[in-house]
């Protein structure tokens, strides 16, 4: 298990270094205001590595930086706006603040027991940084200029699938799960519960380009009607006509620096809450709690329990979803029929991350990690929960249960939806 933590920190260390391999007027360039200049997110990640893996998450013990270097990257004190005018180190000085704290927690890993709970703050750090690795490809995403990311490795093709809703028959299933069955989950994923549902459809599998396109052409951002009051307006004031990133006349995207005809089959991306949630009510469907997703993800009804991933307990595998950031790009529906769920529910995992209608809650018996701000400050503010992970997510930073959560005007972040309906009993 250990040899898998010390494995799983190195990827995630390629990952990092392959999106920080620029000069310093690349990295530190502000891109957007939502956004850290990279060499932000860079330091930040040895900065979290080093409170909670060598100093068992006390701030108040030295870290390995001076204690004023080292407020610049608490995420907390300095919104992500205001990153690019503090006196950042350089990228030079990052990677060897990163390296230097790299060095000590091996030597700590090596003193630790081999056993899940004294292994869970190297997995969490872990999961930390892949999170910042996506966040680190949404920042590029948002860049001006020439391509420097590449075109991305191939995916699996799409193949024609029914893009129809699956029945979910009414009944209890487990939300959630323990430290026992997913020792690495977070805290807002647990602890597992039985939860009883109404029957329900869920889209086989996601909204794709062509047919959020087609929500485009037919005036849906011109329509009141199908937008809620709240998403109505941020419509109006952002002035949104259509996913970020799409050209004016629909007809292509550009993907890290490149213009491209948009790919029709492909789950469309780069959608708020408010849109996926006007295109559901135009499409005469919603969206699904997160509560109905995790079940037609997890669930296996026949033998009454829950799967690890939606395709069962074996590990995941470039052909079973669009997992790991190196495609740059969903793949188009259809691609994975190995990862379907028990239930033949499609691309639930990776491709896109999925809005949910949920509002971001605390299960009942929620108990906070050892990183306890990491959930709880959030629980019952304007969040949605979105589900799944995308292209740009790691293996080891989601599964089935695992709850992401933004704001519902957010559309920066590699986010599509899939529809729901009621099924009248
Ligand atoms: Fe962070």
């Amino acid at each position: 298990m250990r040899d898998d933590t010390v494995r799983g920190l190195e990827r995630a260390r390629q990952r990092t270094a392959a999106l920080t391999e620029f000069d310093d007027g690349e990295l530190t360039r502000q891109h957007s205001p939502l956004m850290s200049p990279l060499v932000w997110d860079l330091a930040h990640i040895g900065q979290q590595e080093d409170l909670w893996l060598l100093r068992g998450g006390n701030a108040a013990a030295q870290g390995v930086l001076p204690r004023a270097v080292e407020r610049l990257y608490d995420a907390f004190e300095n919104p992500r706006a205001t990153r690019v005018d503090l006196p950042l180190l350089s990228a030079v000085e990052a990677r060897g603040f990163l390296g230097d704290v790299r060095g000590r927690v091996f030597d700590a890993l090596e003193r630790t027991p081999d056993d899940a709970s004294a292994l869970f703050p190297f997995a969490m750090v872990e999961q930390h940084e892949q999170m910042h690795v996506e966040t680190m490809l949404a920042t590029h995403q948002l860049r001006d200029g020439a391509p420097i990311l590449g075109a991305g490795t191939p995916v699996p093709a799409g193949r024609p699938v029914p893009h129809d809703g699956v029945l979910v028959p009414a009944g209890e299933f487990v939300l959630g799960v323990d430290a026992a069955d997913e020792p690495f989950s977070l805290d807002n994923e647990r602890p597992a519960h039985v939860v009883d549902l109404p029957a329900f459809r869920i889209g086989r599998v996601p909204v794709t380009n062509g047919e959020y396109r087609r929500f485009v052409a037919d005036g849906g951002y011109d329509e009141p009607r199908w937008w809620s009051t709240v998403g109505w307006a941020h419509r109006v004031s952002a002035g949104l006509v259509g996913p970020q990133f799409w050209t004016a006349d629909g007809a292509a995207r550009v993907r890290f620096g490149t213009v491209e005809d948009l790919p029709e089959d492909e789950p469309v991306q780069h959608v708020c809450c408010h849109e996926a949630e006007a295109y559901a009510a135009w499409a005469g469907a919603r969206l699904p709690t997160e509560q109905e997703w995790e079940k037609a993800c997890a669930w296996d009804p026949d033998r009454g329990e829950r799967r690890r991933w939606p395709w069962g307990a074996s590990d995941w595998t470039p052909a079973l979803a669009n997992l790991g950031g190196t495609a740059l790009r969903p793949a188009e529906v259809g691609a994975y029929p190995g990862g379907a769920s028990a239930y033949g529910v499609e691309q639930l995992i990776g491709d896109v991350w999925e809005w949910t209608s949920s509002g971001f809650e605390a299960w009942p018996g929620f108990v906070p990690m050892l990183y306890a701000q990491y959930s709880a400050p959030f629980f019952g503010g304007d969040f949605r929960v979105l589900r799944g992970g995308s292209w740009a997510v790691d293996a080891a930073a989601v599964r089935p249960s695992l709850r992401n959560w933004d704001l519902p005007i957010r559309r920066q972040i590699f986010s599509g939806f899939r529809l729901a309906w009621d099924v009248d009993v």
